[in-house]
């Protein structure tokens, strides 16, 4: 059985109409950026987060970088986030010429570890960036308490994490600000680039609508150095047709999880994720922990099972970070998680017989482990492929 590890199509079929009519009326009218779509979607999107503003932008990490400038972060300032991210969370703190201050990580949630945060503060420190990663939030409590009692802002890096739940407030509505992502595989992707800030806060909201749009609010009038990051009429309005559809594949993602979780549940060095108790997670990424991942990933690829790692680098030992000084050793936690994470195929769309062959596979090899079945060399299972 050959399974991606995101197979989109299948969510494409049955919006193909809806979709294909709403981009024919884009086209038809010929408003192309910040129009009815975008200012729609963005109403639609706060409501469904819970916050009065959400600013559409060109993706993701034009979100996360003109939300932290929004927040005030500038040149020489330091933004505390974590390294086990995707590497957009720390470009995002660069590009508002700021420096990244990294923590480690809790290994429960995979998420920063809210006890360390405070001994990364110094006086040149703006704001912290918890990123809600592979769909959980990180627990937010002892982080905005921290930021009250040094002034920080607090930036949610929620661009895997549409529709999570902290103790039952959506992520994006616990911070002074959130970025969200509508990169093509997320729990809502476009099919383009595109992202959202959304925000409590009005003067937030309108420095962001004004950054996105070369920093003014009316043409040719420039009061901020802003840069192109729209929001594209085609891109909102294919979101808005999956808008309504997000709960229900959420929902869909936390049934698979639950079986995957139940059908590997016992298994000799295999860790399930654990949905901590203030979350709700919405499994952007089903992702397992096996001191053995290389050769368990080999083993399901030799049977038609795509994987990921997310993320195999950690961002503080990544080359364009050399010049901030860390090193092997720095985050072990963070270190010692990028060797063993494993994710899995996730998307609402996964079906009963898919997710029972992924858990039989990992099975038989955990089997052939205890067995002290020789593992065959890298060239002979790709002879073996290239043979089928
Ligand atoms: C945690 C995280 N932050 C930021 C981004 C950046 O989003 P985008 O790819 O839309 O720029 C992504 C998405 O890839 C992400 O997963």
């Amino acid at each position: 059985m050959a399974i991606e590890f995101v197979d989109l199509k299948r969510q494409y079929q049955p919006l193909r109409e809806e979709i294909m009519s709403r981009i024919e009326q884009v086209l038809a009218g010929m408003n192309l950026f910040l129009g009815e779509n975008v200012y729609r979607l963005e109403e639609e999107f706060a409501a469904y987060c819970g916050v009065p503003y959400a600013i559409g932008v060109g993706s993701g990490t034009d979100a996360l970088h003109l939300a932290l400038r929004a927040v005030g972060v500038g040149r020489d300032d330091e933004v505390i986030t974590v390294a086990n991210t995707f590497f957009a969370t720390v470009e995002a703190i660069a590009l508002c010429g700021a420096r990244p201050v990294f923590v480690d990580i809790d290994p429960a949630s995979y998420t920063m570890d809210p006890s360390r945060v405070e001994a990364a503060i110094t006086p040149r420190t703006k704001a912290i960036v918890p990123v809600h990663l592979y769909g959980q939030p990180v627990d937010m409590d002892p982080i905005i308490a921290v930021s009250r009692k040094h002034g920080l802002a607090v930036v949610e890096d929620a661009c895997q994490a549409h529709g999570a739940e902290y103790k039952g407030a959506k992520a994006g509505s616990l911070g002074d600000a959130a970025a969200f992502s509508f990169y093509y595989s997320k729990n809502l992707g476009a099919y383009g680039e595109g992202g959202m800030v959304v925000t409590k806060d009005r003067e937030i909201a309108t420095s962001v609508q004004m950054l996105r749009n070369h920093g003014g609010k009316e043409r040719y009038q420039h009061a901020l150095m802003g840069v192109n990051a729209r929001l594209d009429e085609i891109q909102a309005a294919a979101l808005r047709v999956k808008l309504p559809h997000l709960d229900n594949w959420n929902a869909a993602r936390r049934i698979w999880a639950e079986e995957y979780s139940r059908r590997l549940a016992g298994l000799e060095d295999v860790l399930t994720p654990v949905a901590q108790p203030y979350a709700k997670h919405v499994f952007h990424l089903y992702v397992i922990r096996t001191q053995d991942r290389d050769h368990l990933q080999k083993w399901l690829k030799r049977h038609g099972v795509s994987t990921g790692i997310h993320y195999p680098v950690p961002v503080h030992l990544q080359e364009a970070c050399a010049h901030l000084g860390y090193s092997p050793g720095s985050l072990p936690e963070t270190e010692s998680a990028a060797q063993e994470i494993l994710s899995l195929p996730m998307f609402a769309e996964l079906t009963l017989d898919e997710v029972a062959y992924v858990c039989e596979t990992i099975r038989d090899y955990v089997r052939g482990r205890k067995a002290g079945r020789p593992r065959r060399s890298r060239s002979s299972a790709v002879r073996e492929v290239a043979a089928k």
